[in-house]
């Protein structure tokens, strides 16, 4: 019998399967599996005891019967889990070194861990819709959570198995497009495209079209009608707008480079514009919208889970008064489309929290519109995130009141890391540490960005992304880069030298281990509600699990199995966190 490799999830499924066969539990029987306190288990069930509490049975003696009946499978090789009753009713699991050992040799790179990942959602289609920003603008400060929060989710669910559409939902069809058009033309703007400044002028003249629009009525009727020509398919502005959003695109292009972000396709708002006729025909067809003062709404009465006008029921407006598509029914459109052209089982969308109740609002009507239609609703998902804010606890904004730029954040922590890299490794050639402060300060901004749950604003502060110490990029990184420092020391790659390694014995070598061990369970955790700081927290504990490790136990013994099984912690510490720092966007360093 081999080791398994996410033990928690086994143990799980196999509570699960021998539930019905015991009395007093049935199918609905949740094992409500749980790290342990490693002093007692590696794992822990409570599940009996609830169980107990509703059959009205003795909670022990049925956590008996529960074990006995997984020991009666034989599935379980009990040289490698102990299982007992402990307490009232608790089941505790514990991994034998033995175990520790198999699951170290057996699963020994990246491609045994995606395979034994590949099960969670292998088979499973998911399509993520993010950076998605709106175009015409600069990317600013407000961009950097989507991009890295959307790039880590994507790369966990890919990591996991499912085949992945990366869906860049760019917003290239509302108003502001009329307020721009009209303000290039009132100012007789001729756009170059190869301009390097031709992003900034949009934005300028942007700027001016709303200052406009919002002082005198009139200007705000010809820049709806701006947008209505464009959206009736105008030739000469639809030349113009392909060129603002051919400006816009190279630009934010630029910075993905920066973050290794690929998208599969864009499919903006515009490109649904011949495909909203189907929703509002449907819709009304269906009997599931009606006309309200000249628009196309759908209300919605289920009870809202986290609106913020829980009481009121609300209308999800489909269609504008003037006749317009607006983002909701681009949305719907669109949920339809990744249904029928992506057959996606799952989408997720990645935006900021204040577009929750959008989202709950087109869940909610999509999923009737589903209904209606006799359509299968994919699994749809909305990953929210909270504020960036300033040291002083507001928005983050520059002293003219703009946003800050993304390339300029990029630029200071780039150079920022710069300085901190001379400061520890003067002697390396300057092209070097600037390949290196490049790499670190990329990182130290997504990885600060992703290591506090995203549903928390948090404030920024270049003393914590930069620090060398803690839970940042910088530390973890140092933390690869000494670890395989070892091997290049001894002209060994990891990997290397581990033949014959016994199974861990000191202390730290079997706490070290057992985190290891624990990538798995951080992995379930980040997937289950999509949030990658879990992987980050574990990355952190696993740094200073193999911190212990290296202060207490020599690695370069003569005992040939000592040294041997202590290169393969190292090694394995080694290629999880560089597999754990990867599936957050971070590419390892090979000197810092
Ligand atoms: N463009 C939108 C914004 O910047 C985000 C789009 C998210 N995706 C979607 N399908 N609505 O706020």
């Amino acid at each position: 019998m081999s080791v398994w490799f996410n033990p928690a999830r086994e143990l799980e499924s196999l509570l699960r399967k021998v539930a019905p066969a015991v009395p007093g539990l049935d199918a609905s029987f949740q094992p409500e599996l749980r790290p342990s306190d490693p002093r007692h288990a590696d794992f822990q069930s409570n599940g009996a005891i609830a169980a107990a509490k509703k059959a009205k049975a003795n909670p022990r003696a049925l956590a008996t019967a529960l074990v006995d009946a997984v020991k009666a499978t034989g599935e379980l090789d009990e040289s490698l889990i102990q299982v007992e009753v402990a307490g009232p009713g608790f089941i505790n699991f514990k991994l034998t070194p033995k175990a520790l050992g198999s699951w170290l040799r057996e699963y020994r790179d990246e491609s045994k861990w995606r395979a034994g990942a590949s099960r969670i959602m292998g088979g499973r289609k998911v399509v993520i819709d993010y950076p998605s920003p709106n175009t015409a603008k600069q990317m600013h400060v407000g961009h950097l959570r989507p991009i890295v929060i959307g790039e880590a989710v994507a790369r966990l669910i890919e990591f996991c198995g499912a085949e992945l559409v990366r869906d860049n939902h760019i917003g290239d069809w509302g108003t502001n497009f009329g307020i721009l058009i009209l303000a290039i033309k009132r100012a007789g703007f001729q756009l170059d495209a190869k301009s390097p400044t031709a992003l900034e002028d949009l934005e300028r003249l942007y700027k001016e079209g709303s200052v406009l629009t919002k002082a005198d009525p009139a200007q705000l009727d010809a820049a709806r009608a701006e947008l209505a020509r464009l959206q009736q398919g105008d030739a000469a502005s639809l030349a113009l707008w392909t060129e603002i959003v051919a400006v816009s695109n190279a630009a934010c292009q630029r910075i993905y480079d920066q973050f290794g972000l690929k998208t599969d396709v864009i499919l903006g708002e515009s490109f649904y514009r011949d495909k909203v006729d189907q929703v509002y025909t449907e819709l009304q067809s269906a009997g599931l919208a009606e006309e309200s003062e000249g628009a196309l709404v759908m209300w919605c009465d289920e009870e809202p889970r986290f609106s913020r006008h829980a009481e009121t029921k609300m209308p999800f407006i489909v269609r504008k008064k003037d006749g317009s598509s607006n983002y909701a029914s681009t949305d719907l459109a669109t949920l339809l489309y990744r249904t029928e052209h992506f057959k996606a089982d799952e989408i997720v969308y990645v935006t900021d929290g204040r577009q929750q109740d959008h989202f709950q609002q087109l869940f909610l009507n999509g999923a009737k519109w589903f209904r209606a239609t006799d359509r299968k609703l994919p699994r749809l998902r909305h990953v929210w995130f909270g504020t960036i804010l300033g040291e002083d606890g507001k928005a983050i904004k520059t002293k003219s009141g703009d946003p800050v730029r993304l390339q300029e954040l990029i630029d200071e922590a780039t150079e920022r890391a710069f300085t901190a890299v001379t400061e520890k490794n003067p002697d390396l050639p300057e092209p070097e540490r600037r390949a290196i402060a490049k790499a670190i300060g990329v990182a130290a901004l997504r990885y600060v960005d992703l290591s506090s749950n995203r549903t928390m604003d948090y404030s920024f502060s270049w003393t914590k992304l930069l620090a060398f110490e803690g839970n940042t990029a910088p530390y973890l990184m140092y933390a690869v880069v000494r670890v395989r420092s070892i091997f290049r020391k001894n002209g060994i790659e990891p990997g290397q030298g581990e033949a014959g390694a016994t199974d861990p014995e000191t202390p730290t070598e079997i706490a070290l281990a057992r985190k290891l061990l624990g990538f798995t369970a951080a992995l379930d955790q980040a997937l289950e509600d999509l949030r990658p700081h879990h992987l980050c927290t574990y990355l952190h504990e696993l740094a200073a699990a193999y911190g212990a490790f290296y202060a207490a136990d020599s690695v370069l013994v003569d005992d040939p199995a000592v040294k041997a099984r202590r290169l393969m912690l190292c090694a394995r510490t080694t290629s999880i966190m560089e597999c754990g720092l990867r599936l957050l966007g971070i590419e390892p360093v090979e000197r810092m």
